[in-house]
């Protein structure tokens, strides 16, 4: 996987869209919504293009909606058994690249209000009975640990926050990351392996993959010297 920070809209990195992306780019008010929508797609073209052993601008990203098929959904490469998840908050966006194993990824800001209707929304009955014995000042952090790990699962699935976050119960606090109860179908703890992941700090993330395996992950920070298109 791959961490970057957001990168300037300039015209080298804005080729790497398509016309159907530009259009979502466009649509954002917020400039860091549009840098980091715009980074997650140039970290996705460079990174797979590599692997794939074609440039930036070949390679084609279908994120079409399953329910309303707009270009909003989890991207895809088509007619590959590539895997990718892209997320992205505050300074950071990542990249989960993975060969024929769902993955998804979640990197949420910890600086970020954690009052209780969130704990509430975020967290299954067991958790929040975890969270809530804990000191006050180390609560924070293991909400937004539980909450970047439960949206890497939901994520993996395709089905993102469709699953409700609390109908899954993970491992508390000081335990091996991992499934421990669901109430959706699409989540089954046998085949969900998890992993926490560093982007520095004030940011939890985490990465899922859907298999009885185990995961092993492999950090990367992009720099864009290494990826620079030409102009
Ligand atoms: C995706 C979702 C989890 C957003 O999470 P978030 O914390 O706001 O943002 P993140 O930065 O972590 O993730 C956003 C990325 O998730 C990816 N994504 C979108 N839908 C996804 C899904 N169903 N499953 C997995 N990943 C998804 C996209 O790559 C998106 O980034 P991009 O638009 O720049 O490519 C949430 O919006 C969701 O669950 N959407 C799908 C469910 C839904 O509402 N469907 C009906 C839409 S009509």
């Amino acid at each position: 996987m791959w961490w970057a920070t957001p990168l300037p809209a300039d015209d080298a990195w804005l080729a790497l869209l398509t016309p159907v992306e530009r259009t979502r780019f466009d649509a954002y008010r917020k400039a860091e919504d549009r840098d980091r929508f715009l980074t997650g797609r140039v970290l996705a073209r460079t990174v797979l293009g590599r692997r794939l052993g074609i440039a930036p601008a070949d390679v084609e990203l279908d994120a079409t909606c399953p329910d309303c098929g707009r270009p909003h959904g989890k991207p895809r490469v088509p007619d590959s058994d590539l895997e990718l998840s892209i997320s992205h908050a505050g300074d950071r966006v990542g990249l989960a690249v993975s060969s024929g194993t769902p993955v998804g990824l979640d990197v949420e800001a910890t600086t970020r209000n954690s009052g209780d209707d969130l704990l509430r929304y975020v967290l299954s009955d067991a958790e929040y009975t975890t969270v809530a014995a804990l000191p006050e000042a180390d609560r924070a952090d293991v909400f937004f640990t539980y909450w970047a790990r439960k949206e890497a699962v939901m994520k993996a699935t395709g089905l993102g926050l469709k699953i409700p976050l609390k109908s899954v119960t993970l491992t508390p606090p000081g335990q091996q990351p991992a499934v421990v109860g669901s109430a959706h179908d699409a989540v089954q703890p046998a085949s969900t392996a998890l992993v926490d992941l560093q982007c520095g700090p004030g940011y939890a993330a985490a990465v899922a993959a859907l298999t009885p395996n185990g995961l092993a992950v492999t950090q990367h920070w992009w720099q864009s010297a290494d990826f620079r298109p030409l102009s």
